[in-house]
């Protein structure tokens, strides 16, 4: 099953009485949550605090524990008149699966991914392994990790997403922050900024290799074979099932944001999924061709699909799910000739039996720097387009060219935030129904069609 959790879940996160009820409860619920937005400008004062920081010597990390304070992210509820939530923590720790992710590294299926990872050999325990820590908790070097070991069990923490914060722990807190007049040092990620925000989660969910630091970031085929879910990130959707601790402002706020983010997702994605080609590529260590990059189904024939065969029968095709979605994103910008044929020297190197590492590396930088050029997205996106993107997504795929799942999981996956777009622009409840039967219909069948692993 690979992409069951994501396909239901964006459309019936609020539970099963309306299929799609899901979409229409996260706007309407962003809508309630604009407004206290309001409030930023007329805070008199910030509550003052007491940090204590356990950080080893030397750690730029603090720990998700020194954000917890009741007067800090720590409330019960959100806090009136403040301007933040001020239940940040209360919020990651209940409901955000990022707070288990170290708690799964001790479940029996870790175990077993362990176990068969070691084949035979010695067992590096899961919740010890620098492969799986890297990002099942706030990543961090090799060389930082000596003395921050406890820091492990907060799992995906604040400082995953926000930055270290032994730098700006104590600023962050004062008036003149707040007032902008302190400068945001670099390690505040600025993930108030979509393209960042999109990194951010890239590193751990399509995966990184940072020569700077050394930290590698990987679930390649190995981890796979051993029991690791395939990595299938869509930003949308992964974004709008994580549970906000915010308030939506800036970029969020406006009405193509749900499009927006689906664009903006898919380039920065397949910009990402291309470092890591080039990364993998460039050390010799690492396995190559790295099968995960690869559309599964090339190489596990499976009965139970009943998808059309993808390209010709037994052929590899390197990396279905990402080329899948960032050809819809062009599809959507009217730009799928040239992204196609900016993709095409390096998919022509990939989908050989054994592509050179050199030419690889060459072809998937030259690609990542033509793309970024070609998936830029307009200001604004109205109505209009937003429908003329609809039907582009809607259109029956050519049937020479591959349609396999991971192509019309994608093509539903950019569905879904452009009718929440729709929706956000106030479009004609009739129209906004009969999409949402299409859309219900197309949800059933790839359910029903998910290719089973072995
Ligand atoms: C590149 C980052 C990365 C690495 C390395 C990694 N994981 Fe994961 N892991 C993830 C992500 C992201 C998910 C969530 C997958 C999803 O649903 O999209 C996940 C999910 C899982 C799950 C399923 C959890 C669930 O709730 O269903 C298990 C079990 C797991 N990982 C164990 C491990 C083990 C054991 C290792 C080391 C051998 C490891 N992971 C290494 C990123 C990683
Ligand atoms: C998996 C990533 C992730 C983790 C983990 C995470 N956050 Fe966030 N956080 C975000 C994103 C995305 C936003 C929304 C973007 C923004 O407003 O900057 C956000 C927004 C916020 C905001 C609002 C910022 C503002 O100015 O409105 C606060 C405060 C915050 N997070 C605190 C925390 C705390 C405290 C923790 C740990 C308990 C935490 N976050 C863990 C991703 C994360
Ligand atoms: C430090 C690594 C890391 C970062 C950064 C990170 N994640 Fe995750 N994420 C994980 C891991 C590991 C899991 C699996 C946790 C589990 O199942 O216990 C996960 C799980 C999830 C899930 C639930 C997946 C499922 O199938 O149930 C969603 C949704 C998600 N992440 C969204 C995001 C978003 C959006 C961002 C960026 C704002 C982000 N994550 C940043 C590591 C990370
Ligand atoms: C180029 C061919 C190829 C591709 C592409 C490929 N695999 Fe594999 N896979 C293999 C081979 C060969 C094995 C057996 C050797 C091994 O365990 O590495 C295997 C083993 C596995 C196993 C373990 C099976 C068992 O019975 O132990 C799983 C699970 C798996 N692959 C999943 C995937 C997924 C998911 C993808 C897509 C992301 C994928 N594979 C892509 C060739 C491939």
């Amino acid at each position: 099953m690979i992409h069951s959790r994501r396909i239901m879940a964006v459309v019936s996160v609020a539970g099963a009485s309306a299929v799609l009820a899901g979409i229409t409860i996260a706007s309407s619920v962003s809508t309630v949550r604009v407004a206290p937005v309001g409030l930023i400008g007329s805070v008199a004062a910030i509550r003052p605090v007491t940090i204590q920081t356990r950080a080893a010597e030397g750690s730029p990390w603090v720990g998700s524990g020194s954000c917890a304070a009741s007067n800090c992210h720590g409330s019960i509820a959100p806090v009136p008149g403040w301007p933040i939530l001020g239940n940040e923590h209360t919020t990651w720790i209940g409901d955000d699966p990022h707070a288990r992710a170290f708690q799964v590294l001790l479940e029996p299926r870790s175990e077993r991914i362990a176990r068969n990872l070691a084949g035979g050999g010695q067992v590096i325990p899961a919740h010890r392994d620098p492969r799986c820590l890297a990002c099942h908790s706030v990543p961090r070097p090799e060389s930082f990790r000596a003395g921050t070991e406890w820091m492990d069990a907060d799992g995906v923490g604040c400082e995953a997403c926000h930055g270290p914060a032994r730098d700006w722990l104590g600023p962050h807190t004062t008036e003149a922050w707040r007032l902008g007049q302190i400068a945001r040092p670099p390690s505040f990620w600025a993930t108030d900024d979509l393209e960042t925000r999109v990194r951010t989660c890239a590193g751990c969910h399509i995966g990184r290799h940072d020569p700077s630091s050394g930290l590698i970031q990987d679930v390649n085929h190995d981890l796979i074979a051993a029991g690791h879910p395939r990595l299938d990130f869509e930003f949308a959707a992964d974004h709008d099932r994580m549970p906000p601790h915010w308030t939506p402002r800036g970029i969020e706020q406006s009405e193509d944001f749900p499009a927006r983010a689906w664009l903006i997702g898919q380039r920065v994605g397949l910009e990402e999924v291309l470092s890591l080609t080039v990364a993998r590529a460039s050390s010799p260590s690492a396995p190559w061709p790295e099968f995960s990059e690869y559309g599964c189904a090339g190489c596990h024939h499976d009965l139970t699909d009943r998808t059309p065969p993808i390209g010709s029968a037994g052929a590899y095709q390197w990396a279905t799910w990402h080329a899948a979605g960032v050809e819809a994103a062009a599809a959507v910008l009217g730009n799928q000739g040239p992204v196609a044929h900016t993709l095409e020297p390096l998919t022509t190197h990939m989908n050989r039996p054994v592509p050179p590492r050199a030419q690889a590396a060459q072809t998937a930088q030259a690609a990542a720097q033509g793309l970024a050029a070609l998936l830029q997205v307009p200001p604004r996106l109205d109505s209009s387009t937003i429908r003329h993107a609809i039907a582009e997504l809607e259109r029956p795929a050519n049937p020479r060219s591959p349609n396999d799942h991971d192509r019309q999981a994608q093509r539903y996956l950019g569905l879904v935030p452009l009718y929440q777009t729709l929706e956000r622009q106030g479009a004609d409840p009739a129209e906004l129904e009969t999409l949402r039967t299409r859309l219900e219909t197309m949800r059933e069948r790839l359910m029903q069609t998910q290719p089973a692993l072995p």
